[in-house]
């Protein structure tokens, strides 16, 4: 069995084919990044229309780069949700396309249960159950991973999503979109505490929330232009950095203990964050938790981490109709329904 995967839900368009073991065949990705660091931030729109410029050329690389041809593929798998409407449904539409025409199955991916997966691509001794970190641009959020695709809920973030903070703090110290990359190679340079900020308080311990944090660096970066005063930006990159990082590790290792579960996976954009995985490594060992990480290339949209979501989930007999729509908003909690749309 071969399953080629789209992912269109943001900015990247990407496709990737994986054969029935999980082995990866093909990994192709076309950034939109230098289209939208012009505008600080994705313009939904433009991501639309370059979605559909690029998806042609995508597919039939991933295809050539696996030596297969589109009539050696048994399935077709997409993301469907969360993630922009008008991108989502290009990737959406096109995978409905092909199924049609080549009278194959159909499978939509959650785009989070895909982040998840990508652990599993690169650690294959990763076993369930486990307490998952999903960081990226879009989602903070802890869950507990168990077999059956039975995802429960611990926290979520309250306010922005920790990659959004990165990218935000990043804007409000000059630095380009997106902010993640360039905040981890300043704060190289500076002293993680030189600044020190507020712990958020939350009712639910496992929640997160990162907007307060941002506005500190807005504030004491916009007060110092005001005031004509020169700040050390490396100091606070990395200040702010340690916070966020300290904020996200925080709740999920007190969810290992807790649920008293000793493997913690790490997923998504942020994930790709160095000292966050040196932290994450340094302090699940102090406390005997296992950690996986994804290799750095899978932390980030990919289609190689849909197409694993969607392999486990076509060899346990779910399938998608043709009338599948992309969902903008949709919780990875509760998609057990063999058939969902
Ligand atoms: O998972 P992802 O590619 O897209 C979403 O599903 O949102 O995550 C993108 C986010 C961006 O906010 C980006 O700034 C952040 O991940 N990111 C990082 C790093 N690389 C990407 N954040 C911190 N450190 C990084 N090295
Ligand atoms: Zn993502």
């Amino acid at each position: 069995m071969k399953l080629l995967a789209i992912e269109t839900s943001c900015d990247e368009t990407a496709a990737a084919v994986m054969d029935q073991a999980g082995q990866v065949l093909s990994n192709v990705i076309s950034t939109q990044i230098a289209v939208h660091a012009k505008f600080g931030g994705v313009v939904p729109e433009i991501a639309s229309r370059k979605h559909i410029e690029a998806l042609p050329a995508v597919v039939s690389e991933a295809l050539l780069q696996a030596g297969t041809a589109m009539e050696q593929i048994d399935a077709f798998a997409v993301t469907f949700g969360p993630g922009l409407a008008g991108a989502l449904l290009c990737g959406v539409n096109y995978a409905k396309g092909l199924a049609y025409a080549m009278d194959k199955p159909l499978i939509a991916v959650h785009h989070m249960e895909g982040h998840m997966m990508a652990n599993h691509v690169t650690n294959p001794d990763l076993e369930m159950p486990y307490i998952c970190l999903v960081c990226s641009g879009g989602h903070s959020t802890l869950l507990r991973v168990d077999e059956n695709f039975e995802y429960r809920l611990l926290g979520q973030t309250r306010d922005d999503a920790a990659g959004e903070a990165f990218d935000k703090a990043a804007r409000a110290l000059g630095l380009p979109y997106p902010g993640g990359p360039q905040i981890e190679q300043l704060a190289r340079q500076g002293n993680p505490k030189a600044y020190s900020f507020t712990r958020p308080r939350c009712d639910n311990p496992y929640d997160f929330s990162f907007s307060g944090l941002k506005t500190a660096v807005h504030n004491i970066t916009h007060n110092a232009a005001q005031r004509g005063e020169t700040i050390e930006k490396a100091d606070l990159a990395a200040s702010f950095q340690a916070h966020v990082i300290d904020f996200l590790l925080t709740p999920a290792l007190r969810a290992c203990r807790e649920e008293d579960i000793k493997t913690l996976s790490l997923a998504g954009g942020v994930c790709a964050n160095g000292a966050l995985r040196a932290e994450a490594q340094r302090r699940c060992a102090e406390m005997g938790v296992r950690v996986f990480l994804p290799e750095r290339g899978l932390c980030t949209d990919n289609a190689v981490m849909i197409a694993e979501a969607a392999r486990r989930r076509f060899l346990a007999g779910y399938r998608s109709n043709l009338t599948l729509n992309a969902v903008p908003t949709i919780s990875v909690t509760g998609l057990q329904s063999k058939v969902y749309n």
